[in-house]
């Protein structure tokens, strides 16, 4: 199904759900009036489940986005955020199969006669989830926390040569990154600690390459702390270990370089988003939402970064997670021309970032996640030590 098929079956669906919501709430969900609108809503969710295995929305702030993007608002788009925001909804998946039963309950639910947690322990084809990582601790978060298992020796090697390919500009071979993606999300699943799966990746010695993977793991942690799961949530992981693939072949002394970049230097820094997107729009089975990051990764939650795009560029939902992810790791990460700053200072400094540089619900949700995980959460005035950013690039 196209996109834009797709799009226009979620439309009717939402318009469905509305007029069951609607209908419940004025009389009751099960009253005949509310049961006899329930047949058009699971036949529109059935249309839609029998091409796609799920339907994925999250909800934040009074916007609802699907695969990464606001949905153009229309009257009931707005009506179903406003509610669901209202409500504490932050995320809600459907999966194929999906009955009038498991719909009664969900409406029910929003209509407030039982409670949200309900749902997830009493329908397998719904599940709701909170975007705020405090009260959001549901059965994914809680398995986040934990140890985490290193990587093995090989799993490394293997991404090394892929990495060492994109850089010789040959093919890449993309199943390297896919397995190991898998295999974070599986271990983040059964005992993890994402903050542990930085540590042993850290002391090698290529910047890019270990970056790359950090990015990718806290994608996938933030990923899973918002709710995020299935294919989007791989695609989540893969888009934050690809996305600084247009840095990999440029001179390793500019990279590396300690001080204030030269104009012309920064310059070819600033291409790295246009020709990492580049290559990876003609490498095979790279998902477009990686395509998307990399082009994106450096234009800021304000759009005042690079490439330089017109007012009201939708941003990527996907690219402005990575950017999280990318500062975070740039700044706590032991960088030449910069020392490594302890969680704290970080943690300030992000804050003071968030609603500029970085998308301020994202960057919150991000620091309780990792609070949650056993970090301090920043009550923090700014450090007036800390040093005007120059023009360096994560
Ligand atoms: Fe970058
Ligand atoms: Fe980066």
């Amino acid at each position: 199904m196209s996109n834009n098929q797709s799009i226009i079956q979620l439309r009717e669906i939402l318009r469905h759900l509305a007029q069951v919501i609607s209908t419940a709430a004025l009389y009751s969900p099960e009253h005949p009036r509310t049961l006899s609108c329930t047949p058009g809503l699971i036949d529109s969710l059935q249309g839609f489940l029998a091409d796609e295995p799920e339907l994925n929305l999250i909800v934040a702030d009074n916007v609802m986005l699907y695969l990464g993007k606001p949905l153009e608002q229309d009257h009931n788009v707005l009506r179903m955020s406003k509610l669901f925001t209202r409500i504490g909804i932050g995320f809600i998946r459907i999966i194929r199969g999906v009955e009038s039963a498991d719909v009664r309950q969900l409406v029910r639910c929003v209509c407030g006669l039982e409670s949200l947690d309900v749902l997830k322990t009493i329908s397998t084809k719904i599940s709701i989830g909170s975007v705020d990582a405090n009260s959001g601790r549901d059965d994914t978060y809680e398995a986040a926390v934990a140890t985490f298992s290193q990587l093995t020796a090989q799993q490394l090697e293997n991404l090394k040569e892929t990495y060492d390919g994109i850089a010789l500009q040959e093919r890449m071979d993309f199943r390297n990154v896919i397995s190991l993606v898998a295999g974070f999300i599986d271990s983040f699943r059964r005992e993890s600690n994402p903050l542990m799966a930085l540590v042993p990746i850290r002391d090698l010695d290529e910047y890019t390459f270990t970056h790359s993977i950090n990015v990718g793991i806290l994608n996938i942690a933030q990923g899973m702390s918002l709710g995020i799961v299935g294919l989007t949530l791989h695609d989540l992981g893969i888009a934050g270990m690809l996305h600084d693939t247009g840095k990999t072949c440029i001179d390793r002394r500019i990279i590396q370089k300690p001080g204030k970049l030269t104009d012309e230097e920064f310059a070819i820094i600033q291409s790295h988003p246009s020709n990492g997107a580049q290559y990876l729009m003609g490498q095979k089975g790279v998902p477009a939402v990686a395509v998307i990051t990399a082009y994106e990764h450096h234009m800021r939650y304000d759009l005042q970064g690079y490439p330089k795009v017109p007012d009201g560029w939708p941003l990527n939902l996907c690219s402005q997670i990575t950017m999280v992810s990318d500062t975070f790791d740039a700044l706590r990460t032991r960088r030449i021309y910069k020392g490594s700053w302890d969680f704290p200072k970080v943690c300030g400094h992000m804050m003071a970032l968030a609603g500029s540089q970085l998308n301020p619900d994202l960057t919150i949700n991000f620091l309780k996640l990792l609070a949650g995980l056993g970090e301090t959460f920043p009550e923090l005035p700014l450090d007036d030590t800390i040093p005007a950013r120059e023009n360096y690039c994560e």
